[in-house]
């Protein structure tokens, strides 16, 4: 029974992995000889390996998932983002708020493809290519700013001169909360607290000014333009707890103007769009922030656990695949009992899940991101 029961999940996961490897579908043996390979190109950190078959998969899988992508000739913008990259979620929110056709490309930002790196001038997003225009925007604010004024009836920055450069003031200082936000998270015990006191301190400043301002956006009755350049990092906020050497406590008297603020912005349909649960946001920080993402160092052994029980203490290692950090997600259901649908990254993601989870299994339900706010793996 036992046996069978695995045995059916090791053929889900093999139809799964069999999907993901449509071109580079070299079948690699099972052991575990861990190889360290550098980039043939690029300055890309060294990575380890399962084995020297992963290295040669992982290289194709790589290749055949860079190439450069073709556009109807629509005259849309495009715009090159990375979906979990606070800078690029910026853009995106003018975007929405402004509704512009658009075409959006997430780029793989921790192994950029060739392609990415000779369009964009800085090969960082979020990019913006102009259909007819001769080179690329680049930097999140400039181009949030050019999406702005794209929409000629935009209303998302005041008319007054005199008050969109009260707004800018705004902008310019919040570059000080956002080093302090990563202060905080790569500090250590002894440092975190005192980054956590000054980030507090340099977000009173936009206390005060809603304060001020005495609107329930800094816009006004609606988010605008400063609204939506500040949210990125506060949507992020809530993960900050959970992964800071040190504690981090909402004064709520302090922040009464701001928290409630938080929350309106959490109802704006503009933010829904690309609302993300801190769990989502923890995955990517986590993963990213390591170095060490662990969607490289994996090692597939499908056939491995079938004939493996559970009392292997190899079993962890024997799960392990190589998977591309492309994202090109899926949307999975769970296989047997009840469970919310999950977004994959890729295909390689879900079947490494399946190995790890072998009790809870999933199975594809359709490409693309589960509609709605369902939590995504990467
Ligand atoms: C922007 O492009 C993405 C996909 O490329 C699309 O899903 C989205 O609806 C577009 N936004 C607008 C406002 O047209
Ligand atoms: C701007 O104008 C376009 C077309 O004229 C319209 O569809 C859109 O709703 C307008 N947007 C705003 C924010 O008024
Ligand atoms: C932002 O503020 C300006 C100036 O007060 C106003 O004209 C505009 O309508 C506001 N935008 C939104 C989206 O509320
Ligand atoms: C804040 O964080 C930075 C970066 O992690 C660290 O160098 C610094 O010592 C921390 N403390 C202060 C007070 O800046």
């Amino acid at each position: 029974m036992k046996i069978l029961f695995v045995l059916m999940l090791a053929l889900a996961a093999l139809f799964a992995f069999a999907q993901a490897e449509e071109k580079c579908d070299e079948a690699c043996p099972y052991n575990y000889a861990p190889v360290c390979a550098k980039p043939l190109t690029g300055t890309g950190k060294a990575l380890t390996f399962g084995n020297d078959c992963a290295v040669r998969v992982y290289s194709c899988e790589t290749k055949t998932s860079s190439k450069a992508p073709t556009f109807p000739d629509d005259g849309k913008l495009r715009l090159y983002t990375m979906k979990f990259c606070p800078f690029g979620h910026r853009s995106q929110l003018i975007v929405e708020a402004n509704k512009i056709p658009n075409h959006t490309v997430f780029v793989n930002t921790k192994d950029k493809p060739e392609w990415f790196i000779e369009k964009s001038p800085t090969a960082k997003v979020p990019t913006l290519e102009i259909p007819n225009k001769p080179e690329p925007l680049v930097e999140s604010l400039i181009v949030s700013d050019y999406l702005v004024d794209y929409q000629p009836n935009s209303s998302l920055k005041s008319s007054d001169s005199y008050q969109r450069a009260l707004d800018n003031i705004l902008l310019d200082r919040y570059n000080g909360v956002i080093s302090l936000f990563y202060a905080m998270l790569r500090g250590t015990a002894e440092s975190t607290p005192e980054n956590v006191t000054k980030f507090f301190n340099a977000l009173e400043y936009y206390e005060n000014q809603l304060k001020k301002r005495g609107t329930k956006f800094f816009n006004g009755s609606r988010p605008g333009f400063v609204d939506y350049m500040i949210w990125p990092w506060i949507e992020r906020i809530d993960i900050v707890p959970n992964l800071i050497k040190g504690t981090f406590e909402w004064d709520e008297n302090r922040f009464k103007n701001f928290l409630t603020w938080k929350k309106d912005m959490e109802q704006d349909p503009t933010v829904n769009t690309f609302w993300l649960s801190v769990e989502d946001h923890t995955t990517f920080i986590t993963t990213f922030a390591a170095g060490n993402p662990n969607f490289y160092i994996q090692l597939i052994s499908v056939v491995f656990i079938a004939t493996l029980t559970n009392t292997s203490p190899a079993k962890k290692d024997s799960c392990q695949t190589v998977c591309t950090a492309d994202y090109t997600p899926i949307c999975a259901q769970i296989a047997q009992g009840k469970g919310a649908d999950i977004t994959f990254g890729n295909s390689c993601v879900l079947a490494n899940y399946n190995c790890q989870h072998k009790d809870r299994a999933y199975t594809r339900k359709s490409d693309g991101e589960c509609p709605g706010k369902a939590p995504v793996r990467l």
